[in-house]
Formats: structure tokens, sequence, C-alpha cells
């Protein structure tokens, strides 16, 4: 039993790990064969990509997935720490698992994530959950067959969490979500300790994956026929720092530019190490999407000073209008926090007119969620609960009105969209286009999933743009 710590987690220091390569355990393979699973995921990429990697590991036991967790006889939650909504969640479908393992006893019930590495989670699993089966922690996934076996063997509850990186694994299998469409990882953990922020504490320290590993990922992934890739990091601009003295986030996007791959993205950029080569190499190579997110949290600089983000908002501002200057088309999203403790009405409108100013093609906004052991969870803070709601609604009405502008701009103009399905409403085909925009369209043609069509837009709304194909090539 491993129980975590969040002292532990939070030290940083240059402890050497290996890169091991993972290798499923013989003797468990296929032992379970026909029993079924369900993944329930909360959270980031980086979380959804975790769950195909988890998924392939049960498969690799014999499990078979199924759509409905009631016909499950294995259940995961693969859980978020981020805001305390994330935490509700997983702990109501805590709630249901419960009454379900009243009718079928045999009933699996495992938790993983980023809530697994709370300690203060982990001691009400103890003490409250026991019919939870087994806990594993975002360090420990390679262990992921050998816990399962020991707890269906033992039938006692196992909590393996590490508080900190241990080895790095390369090769876990992978059954992927998306056939067209892949997630990345090339650095996991954070070191920027927002004041806010949970990931750190969760994650652990900055660790790159080595170009040759990655290269030869997206190698794979071409030959399986995929079109996107999506570089996945918490804070991807570090790449390369831990591990090389002259290899960085520039170089590894023209590695893979120079590839027969037409689409790559990567996310999330930190303002912070936001380099000029990294904006060149975006411009120059016409298969990296034009579309960055870039997230602010707040414009004022009383507040960006408190959150810890490093940079002020002159200096985002000059940055921003880098990034549209040199590259052509770009759209920009952000994420915001608002009612960070202490706001004022004047650092809100701060950043209200940030909001204005950047006209972002797209944002993601929340209320400020104290998270446990965090520096930001200690400031005293006087604003209310209600406040904090008004301006997350006012928040929204600017930038929701510059989404739908933004879209507007685009009516008449030629788009490409990787075709990803069929929208069952309507009968049209979606996709997105370069700018990651959501693109419903009809066709005359007969179109295959996964090509890059042409599509000229017809209608704007706030979320999505309608279309017609002109041509699929
Ligand atoms: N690594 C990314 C952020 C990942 S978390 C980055 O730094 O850009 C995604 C978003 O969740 C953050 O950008 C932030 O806006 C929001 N967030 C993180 N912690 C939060 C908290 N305690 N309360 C509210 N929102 C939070
Ligand atoms: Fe959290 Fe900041 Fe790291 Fe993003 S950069 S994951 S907000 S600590
Ligand atoms: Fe949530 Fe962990 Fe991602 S806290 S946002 S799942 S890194």
């Amino acid at each position: 039993m491993h129980l975590p710590d969040y002292k532990e987690a939070r030290t940083r220091d240059k402890r050497k790990y290996n890169r091991m390569n993972f290798l499923f355990d013989k003797d468990i393979l296929n032992k379970y064969c026909g029993k079924k699973y369900f993944i329930k995921t909360y959270g980031c990429q980086m979380n959804e990509h975790d769950s195909e990697n988890i998924g392939a590991l049960l498969e690799k036991l014999g499990f078979i997935s199924v759509d409905n967790y009631l016909d499950a006889d294995l259940v995961l939650l693969n859980t978020c720490s981020i805001r305390e909504n994330a935490h509700n969640k997983a702990f109501g479908m805590l709630g249901r698992l419960k009454h379900l393992k009243n009718e079928k006893k045999d009933l699996i019930i495992g938790i993983c994530g980023c809530m697994a590495q709370e300690a203060s989670v982990v001691s009400e699993i103890l003490q409250d959950y026991k019919f939870v089966n087994f806990v594993l922690g975002t360090h420990n996934i390679y262990q992921l067959p050998n816990i399962i076996d020991k707890a269906i063997q033992e039938n006692k509850q196992q909590i393996e969490v590490f508080s900190r990186e241990g080895d790095l694994y390369e090769n876990l299998p992978v059954i992927r979500s998306n056939s067209y469409k892949a997630y990345v990882n090339i650095i996991y953990g954070c070191d920027k300790f927002c004041t806010y922020c949970v990931v750190p504490y969760t994650r652990g320290r900055e660790r790159s994956r080595k170009r040759e590993d990655i290269l030869a990922e997206i190698d794979k992934l071409i030959l399986d026929g995929y079109k996107e890739v999506t570089l996945l990091g918490q804070n991807v601009n570090a790449y390369g720092k831990d591990l090389y003295d002259d290899y960085n986030l520039g170089n590894l996007l023209e590695d893979i530019a120079k590839k027969d791959i037409p689409r790559i993205r990567f996310m999330t950029s930190h303002p912070w190490d936001f380099t000029d080569e990294m904006i060149n190499v975006i411009a120059k190579y016409s298969n990296i999407m034009p579309s960055i997110h870039l997230p602010v949290q707040s414009g004022s600089d009383r507040i960006l000073r408190l959150m810890g983000r490093r940079y002020t908002r002159e200096s985002y501002l000059k940055l921003f209008y880098k990034i549209k200057d040199t590259i052509p088309g770009v759209a920009i999203s952000t994420d915001i926090i608002v009612g960070f403790p202490g706001e004022t009405e004047e650092d809100f409108l701060d950043t209200l007119r940030l909001a204005e100013e950047c006209q972002y093609d797209n944002a993601f906004t929340f209320i400020f969620s104290a998270r446990d052991g965090t520096p930001a969870s200690r400031i005293e803070d006087s604003v209310s609960i209600q406040e904090k709601e008004k301006r997350l609604y006012r928040l929204n009405d600017v930038v929701n009105h510059y989404f739908l502008e933004n879209n507007k701009k685009l009516v008449g103009k030629t788009l490409k969209v990787l075709v990803e399905g069929i929208s069952d409403k309507k009968n049209m085909y979606y996709g997105y286009s370069e700018t990651n925009k959501l693109v419903n369209f009809d066709s005359d043609m007969d179109l295959q999933l996964g090509d890059i069509v042409e599509v000229s837009v017809t209608s704007a709304k706030t979320w999505s743009l309608d279309g017609k194909c002109k041509s699929s090539n």
C-alpha cells in the first residue's frame, strides 16, 4: 500500500528516473476473458489519453468494453481534481456505484486519475467507501493490471499511489477513441505552481519524453492512417528543458511538420515560455494548425501576480499580437478564472476589457475553486459566490459575443475540414476546421470519414458553422 502525500508531491529535485519499456505480465494475459469494463473519464485531454491506455491494459487482461456502467463487471473512474465540481461528480458517481454494488456483489470498482493523488480523498475512501476495490495514482498506471488482479484474488482494498513521479514508461498499449485524430504525450507534469492549481501536485515534475520515442509514435500513427496529432502536456512549451540543451518544442514541431501528417496541434502553452522561434515554426509549416490555446487567467496585473503566472497583462498582449501578426489566420483561445480570492470589481473589469480587446475565438471560463493544499486556498476571500457568478455571466456575455462575431467573418469563406462523422439530428457531415471550429455541412458527394475537404461557409452560430462541401481532395 502506498498513500499519497502533498508535501512529498510538492518537492522538486533533479532526481533521476528511468525510461522503461512496458511489458505486460504474461501470467495474467487474458486472465479475465469475457468480463466487461466501463471507464468514466473526467478532466482534461491528458486524462482522456490515459483512459485510452487504461482501456488497452484492461483488454489485455481479457476485459471487453461496454457502453453502460450497469452492464459492467469493473467500473473505473478516471478522476479530475481541478475544481470542486469535478470532485463532486466523481463522488456522485461513487454513490450510484455503492447502490449497484449492493445488488452486484462481485462488481469491481476502481479510482484513478488526479483525485487518487489527494491524501484527503484517499483517506475518505479508506474510511467511508470501503466498497471501492482499488485506488491507483497517476504515476502508477503501468501497475493497473497487477493491482486489479491482486484486488480480485486477495479480495482486499488496494491503494497504490506514488506521491512523486516514478519511472517513465514507454510502449503502454493504447486503444484510441478516434480513428483520425490522436493524442500524443510529449511532456508529463508541471513545475509552474500557479497558486490556485493542483496539477503540479497530482502530476509531478516536468518530464519530457525522448524525441525519438515521440517521432516513432507519430510514424506509426501515420502508417495507421491518422490525419491529426495533438501533442499533449500541461505546459508543452517546457518540452525538452529537462532532457536536452538545445532541443525544444520549436525543434520538435519542426521535425514533426516535416513528416507526412496533415494536421499538428499542441496544448497547452503557457504564455511564459512561448518563444519567437516557436511562433516562426508554426507560421512556416502549413500542417501546424493556426490555432493556439493561450490561457490568460486574468487581465489584472495584481491578480496575475497573486496567481503566480509570471507574466503581466502587457507582456501577454505583446505575445498575443506577435502571434496574431506572424501566423496568418490564427485563432486564439484562452482560459479565464473569475473570482480569484480578493478579486475586486476593478480587477474584474481589467479582465473584461482584456476579453473585449482580444476577441478570442474560444474561451473556457471558470469560477475560482479553492483546492486543498494550494497557496490560493489560504488567501482570505471576501467576494461572495453570488458576485462571482454574476461576474462569470458578464464575462460569458462578452466572450460569446466575439465567438459569434468571429464566426460571422467566415461566412462566404472556404475552410478545410477534417470529416469526422455524420450528425444524427440533421443528417449532415461534421468536422473541424484548421482553426478548430466545428462545421456542420451538406455534400452532394459521398465523403469518406477522415478526408480533408473544402467547405464553403454559409452561416455562423456562436459555437459552430454551417456550410456546403465544395470538393474532396
Ligand atoms: N496547464 C494549463 C491549464 C490546465 S487546467 C495552463 O496552465 O494553461 C485548465 C484550466 O483550469 C486552467 O487554465 C484554469 O483556467 C482552470 N483552473 C485551474 N485551477 C483552477 C481552480 N482552482 N479554480 C478554477 N479554475 C481553475
Ligand atoms: Fe496548473 Fe499553472 Fe501548471 Fe497550468 S501551468 S497546470 S495552471 S500550475
Ligand atoms: Fe484534471 Fe488532472 Fe487534468 S486535475 S485537468 S485531470 S491533469
